[in-house]
C-alpha cells in the first residue's frame, strides 16, 4: 500500500529538484497563500456571486482579465484550457438549422481536446499540415475554406494552436484575415501563451492579430495555480450568449473559489506588468536570452529554440528543447541523466529531444543550475554518449509487446462502416491486435504521446508504416504513448 499522495508530494516537494514544468509559479509561494489552504475554500455562500451567473465579484474579475487581455469579453475557466477548447469548438458547430457549422478546419497538430470537441459535435475534419518549418499556411487556410465552400458544407471556425507545446508561433494575423474575409471565425490555442504580449521580447497577443476567440492556460506560463486558465472573446462572429452554455455544460457546477482566487492574483500581477516597463517579462526575455548565449558555447549539447535562431516572435521564449547534435543520445536519456544525476525534472522527454521550460517566476538559480548540468554532460558527453550505446545494445527496450485498437472488418464492409469521420469511428466495434498487424488497418483509438497529446493516430485513419515504426519507436525509448496496450517481458 502506498504511503498516500499527500504524503508522497510533500516528500518530493521538500527535496532538492528543481522544476523545469508546468505550472508556471514554480512551486513558488507566488500569493501568499495561508497555510491552511482549505480555509479559502468555500462555495457560492452571500457575496461570493457565481461563476455560471456572474454579477458580483467575479464579474470583476472577469472584466479585469477581459481589460488586461484586451477582449471584449473573458470567461474564468477552472477545468483547464480544456473546458475552453470543448466550449469555443462547441459554439461555432452549434445554432440555429442553415446557421451552424457543418465541418471544422484545424490544426493536425492540434491538442485532444479539439479532437474530443469534434468527437462531441459529430462534425467533418478538415486538417492543416504544417510545413517543413511548423508553421501553417495562409494560402492552405484559404485552399480549405474554398473546399469546403465547394462541397456546401459552412465552416464553423479555423482552429489553430499558437504557440504550440514547443513554442512555435504561427502567423495569426495571416491566418486570421484569411478566415475573415470568408466569414468564418477563428479561434486560437494559445494554452501555452497567456504571457504573450507583455515583453518586446515575445510574441504579440493572437487577441490584437485578429482571433476571434483566444484560450489561455494561465497555469502553464503564469503564476497560476494548475486548471486555472480563461477564454477571451473578440468581435461579433461568435455568438457570445450561447459560449456562456457551453461553459456551464463542460465546467464543474462547483467551481472552486481557491482556483478563482488564483486567477485573480494572477490578473492583478499581469495588471501591474502590464504598466511597469521594464517589467518582469521584460527581465525573463532578457535572462532567457543570457542563458542561451551561454549554453550556445557547448560543443556537443544543443539546448534553445525549436526553431535554431529563434527570436521570441517566431518561437516562443522560455521552452527550451536540449538536444544532442551527435543524435547519440536520446531526449529520454537527456531526461534521465538531468533528473536522476541533476535532480533537475524537465517538462518532457520526446525521441530526439529533451523539452524544460523557464518562465517568469525562475531566477538565477534555474538558469546556473541548468547550464551547470548541461555543461557537465558536455564535458563528460563520451562517458554518457558510450553508456547509452551500451544499454542500447543490451537490447533493454525491445521487449515491450504493442497492441492497438481497429476497426473490425465486419464493420468496415457495413453499409454502417460507410460512414466517416471522428465519431463513426471512435464509436465503432472494434478489435485489438498486435502493431505489426495493423498496417492498412483502420484506427479505432486516438493514440498520442502524453505531452503533448497530439494524436500521432485518429479514430478513422489508416494505420501505415510511418504511424506503426513512430509509435513503436517511442514505445521502445520509452515515452508515453496513450491509446494502446503495451506488455513487457519480465
Ligand atoms: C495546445 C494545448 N491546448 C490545450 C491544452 C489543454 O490545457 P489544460 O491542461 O489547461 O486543460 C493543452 C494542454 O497541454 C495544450 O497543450
Amino acid at each position: 500500500m502506498s504511503k498516500g499522495l499527500k504524503a508522497k508530494l510533500t516528500e518530493y516537494t521538500g527535496e532538492d529538484f528543481y522544476p523545469y514544468h508546468m505550472p508556471g509559479h514554480k512551486r513558488r509561494d507566488f500569493f501568499d497563500f495561508p497555510q491552511n489552504i482549505a480555509a479559502l475554500d468555500i462555495t457560492e455562500i452571500d457575496g461570493f456571486d457565481n461563476l455560471h451567473a456572474p454579477s458580483g465579484v467575479l464579474c470583476d474579475v472577469e472584466n479585469r482579465l477581459a481589460r488586461v487581455y484586451s477582449a471584449d469579453e473573458s470567461h474564468m475557466l477552472i477545468n483547464g484550457s480544456t473546458a475552453g477548447v470543448l466550449s469555443a469548438i462547441s459554439v461555432c458547430m452549434s445554432g440555429a438549422e442553415g446557421k451552424c457549422g457543418s465541418a471544422l478546419i484545424m490544426g493536425r497538430n492540434s491538442h485532444k481536446s479539439a479532437y474530443n470537441a469534434a468527437y462531441i459535435c459529430d462534425t467533418p475534419v478538415t486538417y492543416l499540415q504544417e510545413s517543413e518549418s511548423f508553421l501553417i499556411n495562409s494560402e492552405d487556410v484559404e485552399k480549405s475554406l474554398l473546399n469546403e465552400e465547394a462541397m456546401g458544407r459552412r465552416v464553423g471556425c479555423v482552429f489553430i494552436t499558437s504557440p504550440t507545446y514547443e513554442g512555435v508561433v504561427q502567423d495569426v494575423m495571416s491566418i486570421a484575415k484569411v478566415c475573415h474575409m470568408h466569414y468564418v471565425p477563428l479561434i486560437v490555442d494559445a494554452a501555452h501563451g497567456a504571457h504573450l504580449g507583455f515583453s518586446e521580447g515575445f510574441a504579440e497577443n493572437p487577441l490584437k492579430l485578429g482571433a476571434d476567440i483566444c484560450i489561455m492556460s494561465l497555469h502553464k506560463t503564469l503564476p497560476s495555480l494548475t486548471q486555472t486558465a480563461v477564454v477571451h472573446l473578440k468581435g461579433e462572429r461568435v455568438d457570445r450568449r450561447r459560449l456562456g452554455r457551453f461553459l456551464r455544460i463542460y465546467q464543474s457546477s462547483s467551481p472552486s473559489y481557491i482556483l478563482m482566487a488564483s486567477i485573480d492574483e494572477c490578473t492583478a500581477f499581469l495588471e501591474g506588468e502590464s504598466v511597469r516597463r521594464p517589467n518582469h517579462f521584460d527581465e525573463f526575455a532578457d535572462r532567457y536570452k543570457g542563458f542561451l548565449s551561454r549554453v550556445k558555447g557547448l560543443k556537443n549539447i544543443y539546448a534553445g529554440g525549436f526553431l535554431e535562431g529563434a527570436d521570441g516572435k517566431k518561437c516562443d521564449i522560455g521552452k527550451c528543447i536540449i538536444r544532442d547534435k551527435n543524435g547519440v543520445l536520446s531526449g529520454k536519456k537527456i531526461y534521465d541523466i538531468l533528473r536522476s544525476e541533476f535532480m533537475l525534472q524537465p517538462e518532457m522527454a520526446g525521441k530526439e529531444y529533451c523539452l524544460s521550460m523557464f518562465t517568469v517566476m525562475d531566477e538565477d538559480e534555474a538558469y546556473d543550475r541548468m547550464y551547470g548540468a548541461l555543461g557537465e554532460i558536455d564535458v563528460n558527453y563520451d562517458k554518457y554518449a558510450e553508456k547509452s550505446k551500451a544499454e542500447r545494445s543490451d537490447g533493454r527496450d525491445e521487449g515491450a509487446e504493442i497492441k492497438v485498437y481497429v476497426l473490425k472488418d465486419e464493420y468496415v464492409n457495413s453499409e454502417k462502416g460507410k460512414q466517416k469521420g471522428i465519431r463513426a469511428a471512435w464509436d465503432a466495434e472494434c478489435e485489438i491486435l498486435d502493431i505489426g498487424m495493423a498496417a492498412g488497418r483502420i484506427s479505432a483509438e486516438f493514440v498520442s504521446m502524453y505531452p503533448p497529446g497530439t494524436p500521432i493516430v485518429v479514430p478513422g485513419e489508416i494505420y501505415d508504416e510511418e504511424r506503426i515504426g513512430l509509435i513503436a519507436d517511442s514505445v521502445r525509448k520509452g515515452l508515453n504513448v496513450q491509446g494502446i496496450e503495451i506488455s513487457r517481458d519480465l
